[in-house]
């Protein structure tokens, strides 16, 4: 069915029906008519009688100069047609449908302008093998006309501006057979231009099937692997502010950017449990209460992420030494690592600042908000960035453990003195009454 198509489609394609010179024809043989560059109206055929007109099999119509164009006036002039040719101009309107019991086989209406067809346009054209609509400024098809779209041995309907941000229910439902043999069924607007309108449909389909539901999930690009030519989706995935206390347990398969902003998350374990996440390139957990990463140490995303936003959580401390290792690893790395690590309550202890200050100054490019990573407390109103202190001055500064410390001094001191109180007592006692004091009575 399909290969006499195919060869009817070479043939119908050969005709070279623009006339040079403008006006209406008939060819020798009698049975075609042709009209170039004209004003045309469907119901001025005054130079042709009603016997040429019904012998008229083929008509080609070519670079006409009109909005809208009547099918049905065409037929009730012409009513015996198998093949129509319409091409080129500017007709941006179909209306009317062909009468019945109409003999048409091939309709091309091709290099036009059309953006809608009339609903019923091909339940009449039953005999209909080869549509060719190529070349229009057609968004989508009607459902209802796929079906009949779907009984015609050959269709042409590339090079349209097939839009993919609508429902595309109607491109899975053409007849495949017909649809994988054409190779320019495409989304014309982008960022999906130029991409195959089934494999499209089919990622949006999974996409939105597999979004977690509080969130909102979109394919924002699609994008040819350079290795394999394969198309590759990069998925959004939008769960900011949704009271999330865990890591949504499905995404859809290959979502690239996560954004888990403003919950109240605690653990990124799933990252590592959940196989899902290896392909999450870029997670934003600004605003969480995240206060610790030791969890992601050795594992596959730590080694592969590409940009992870962690401002505002609860780190105090950095397993300094694995993030240096995971960097080092990181095929991202340089140009396309990003950090955020800003605004959050850092311990300035001696031990950690300085192996975190090495860190800092090693990655700077890769650390965006590095003057908002700032110590959490030292004195007064005092929040100086970690960077910003010099080596003396933290181990200087009075932290915590070393008010713990004086704290224990302190107390010893005290103790010292109360025993050294003791003894000058005691001697005195025994000097003066002679009694030793009773704890060395009870000594044996
Ligand atoms: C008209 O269509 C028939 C197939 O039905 C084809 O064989 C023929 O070549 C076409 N004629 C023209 C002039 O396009
Ligand atoms: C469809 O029409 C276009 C011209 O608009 C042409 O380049 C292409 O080869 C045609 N495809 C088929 C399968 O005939
Ligand atoms: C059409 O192509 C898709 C993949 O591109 C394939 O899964 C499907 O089986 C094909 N259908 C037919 C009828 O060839
Ligand atoms: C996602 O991937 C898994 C495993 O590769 C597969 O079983 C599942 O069907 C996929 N889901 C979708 C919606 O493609
Ligand atoms: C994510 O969703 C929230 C809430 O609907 C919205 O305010 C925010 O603008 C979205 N972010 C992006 C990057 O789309």
């Amino acid at each position: 069915m399909y290969g006499h198509g195919a060869i009817l489609l070479l043939t119908v394609r050969a005709c070279k029906c623009c006339n040079i010179v403008p006006g209406c024809r008939y060819s020798s043989n009698g049975d075609t008519y042709s009209c170039s560059g004209t004003l045309w109206k469907e119901n001025e055929f005054d130079n042709f009688n009603v016997d040429d007109r019904t012998s008229v099999k083929v008509i080609e119509i070519c670079n006409i100069k009109k909005d809208s164009l009547n099918l049905h006036k065409i037929n009730i002039k012409f009513p015996h047609l198998t093949n129509i040719t319409i091409w080129q101009g500017n007709v941006n309107a179909i209306t009317g449908t062909f009468l019945s019991g109409n003999q048409i086989k091939v309709l091309q209406l091709r290099d036009l302008s059309i953006t809608h067809l009339p609903l019923k346009l091909l339940n009449s054209l039953i005999n209909l093998e080869h549509l060719d609509l190529s070349g229009n400024r057609l968004q989508s098809l009607d459902a209802k006309m796929i079906q009949e779209i779907n009984r015609i041995p050959s269709i042409n309907i590339t090079n349209n501006e097939w839009n993919c941000f609508l429902d595309l229910d109607w491109a899975l439902k053409l007849n495949p057979n017909i649809v994988n043999k054409t190779n320019d069924f495409n989304c014309y607007q982008n960022p999906y231009g130029g991409k195959p309108i089934v494999a499209i449909t089919h990622i949006k389909k999974d996409v939105q099937t597999s979004c977690p539901s509080k969130c909102e999930c979109t394919l924002t690009d699609v994008v040819r692997d350079p290795s394999n030519l394969e198309l590759e989706p990069i998925i959004e995935v939008n769960c900011s502010s949704r009271d999330f206390t865990h890591f949504p347990s499905v995404l859809p398969n290959k979502t690239k950017i996560l954004l888990l902003d403003s919950n109240k998350i605690q653990s990124l374990e799933p990252l590592i449990s959940n196989p899902i996440y290896e392909k999450v390139q870029d997670l934003n957990l600004d605003n969480n209460f995240i206060s610790g990463i030791e969890d992601l140490e050795g594992s596959y995303w730590f080694l592969h992420f590409r940009s992870l936003s962690l401002r505002n959580n609860q780190l105090m401390h950095l397993p300094t030494y694995a993030l240096d290792n995971a960097l080092q690893v990181n095929p991202n790395m340089p140009d396309a690592v990003r950090l955020f690590l800003g605004e959050n309550p850092w311990k300035c202890d001696c031990v950690f600042v300085v192996s975190f200050q090495d860190l800092l100054r090693k990655y700077k490019a890769q650390i965006f908000d590095i003057d908002e990573i700032k110590c959490s407390y030292i004195k007064n109103d005092y929040y100086p960035t970690i960077l910003s202190l010099s080596r003396g001055e933290v181990c200087r500064l009075p932290s915590d453990s070393i008010r713990t410390l004086d704290l224990v001094n302190g107390v010893l001191a005290s103790l010292i003195v109360l025993i050294l109180g003791k003894l000058a007592y005691d001697y005195y006692h025994f000097k003066k009454t002679g009694r030793l004091p009773w704890i060395v009575t009870k000594i044996p």
